[in-house]
């Protein structure tokens, strides 16, 4: 037997170990009704959870009814949203995966339509839409309507919303939180200077704008136990003249690695507006942020991003440039690509005991 690749061998953070260093990445269903999971979300998430990867994240979870992307959106804000969520996270346990949470609000970006039915949004009061919030009232897109900017009294209460929702998603049985910073929702409209233009104590520099963030991560430290941990998705640069550079992201990491409290930066990019251009979109083209934030900050991170087969996602790990690899649209197309990618390094694996007589892959 040759040594197994380490994106094979279990990996530990806090009192948590995962399996292997393969993480099914957070993807929204927009199938939530009210914010309630539904029997698709059992199937997707557990098909995913039965294809053999090491931790698996939710979709991103919503503080508040107002918090989510579209009217589809999970929530976890009350006890019904909470039994569902136990009973998902019991499940991705059974099939042998570490239950992760995405906790997220979408600031304004908030209030859009389901993607399938195209690239637009729920105005006010129009099949239940709402005025989404941000730091500043500046739209995401000139068709938006122009979102109401946040006083710090209602600031306060979404870092609130954040706590609320850990302490449910910790009563649930999830094992690992990871609050969402990118992607132009509301904790990255706030880092990012192409969407905060505020002038008080959350605006301005990179310190003030990285202020909600080191709040809402001290409202979930305060619900959530040391011995668990906790992740921050992060987009590494804004792709647009202006806005968050990666020499902002390092020192972003260099920050929270100081803290003390949080385990891992999951690198994405991008979001913030639709102005953005991003340069090249080829395999692996957001792995360098995961890698200069691991050697430049100090901190573990997750790479994404167009990682589809076994070699580059074994790569990745192996030469240091990663700690996790989080995956996507490759798994929405192959639930088993866990087991594909164990198979293909040489080293299938025949787990759960329930499918002993599957053949590998
Ligand atoms: C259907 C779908 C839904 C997604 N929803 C989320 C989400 O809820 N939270 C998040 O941070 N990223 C979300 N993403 C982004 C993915 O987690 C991932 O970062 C991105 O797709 C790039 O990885 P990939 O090339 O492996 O797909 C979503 C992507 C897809 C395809």
């Amino acid at each position: 037997m040759t040594h197994v690749p380490l994106i094979l061998q279990p990996v530990q953070f806090r009192s948590v170990t995962a399996k292997n260093r393969i993480v099914v990445s957070p993807m929204c269903q927009y199938s939530a009704v009210d914010g309630l999971g539904q029997d698709w979300h059992v199937q997707n998430l557990g098909a995913k959870a039965f294809g053999g990867p090491g931790i698996v994240f939710t979709e991103a979870t919503h503080v508040s009814p107002d918090a989510r992307i579209t009217n589809g959106c999970l929530g976890l804000w009350n006890d019904a949203h909470e039994a569902f969520l136990t009973r998902l996270a019991s499940m991705i346990i059974q099939a042998g995966a570490v239950p992760a949470m995405q906790i997220a609000h979408a600031g304004r970006k908030a209030s859009s339509w389901e993607p399938w039915l195209g690239d637009g949004f729920n105005a006010p009061g129009v099949n239940s839409g709402w005025l989404p919030v941000a730091p500043s009232a500046l739209a995401f897109s000139p068709d938006r309507p122009t979102p109401h900017a946040l006083t710090v009294s209602e600031i306060a209460a979404i870092t609130a919303d954040f706590a609320a929702s850990t302490a449910r998603a910790r009563r649930a049985g999830f094992k690992i939180i990871e609050i969402h910073a990118a992607h132009g929702y509301l904790l990255h409209s706030f880092l990012s200077p192409v969407s905060n233009h505020r002038t008080d104590s959350y605006g301005g520099s990179l310190q003030h704008r990285a202020r909600l963030l080191m709040e809402v991560i001290d409202a979930v430290r305060s619900k959530w136990p040391t011995d668990l941990p906790l992740f921050v998705r992060l987009s590494c640069v804004d792709w647009i003249e202006g806005g968050l550079t990666i020499e902002d992201s390092v020192q972003i990491g260099k920050w929270l690695k100081a803290r003390g409290d949080v385990d891992l930066i999951d690198c994405s990019s991008g979001g913030a507006s639709p102005a953005q251009k991003i340069t090249s979109i080829h395999p692996g083209y957001q792995v360098p942020f995961a890698e200069a934030l691991r050697h430049q900050a100090g901190i573990a991170t997750g790479a994404v991003g167009m990682i589809r087969t076994a070699d580059h996602a074994a790569e990745i790990i192996a030469n240091g440039r990663a700690d996790l690899v989080f995956v996507a649209r490759a798994l929405l197309a192959d639930p088993g690509w866990p087991r594909r990618v164990a198979a293909a390094l040489g080293h299938p694996f025949i787990d759960p005991p329930q499918y002993l007589r599957a053949t590998p892959a």
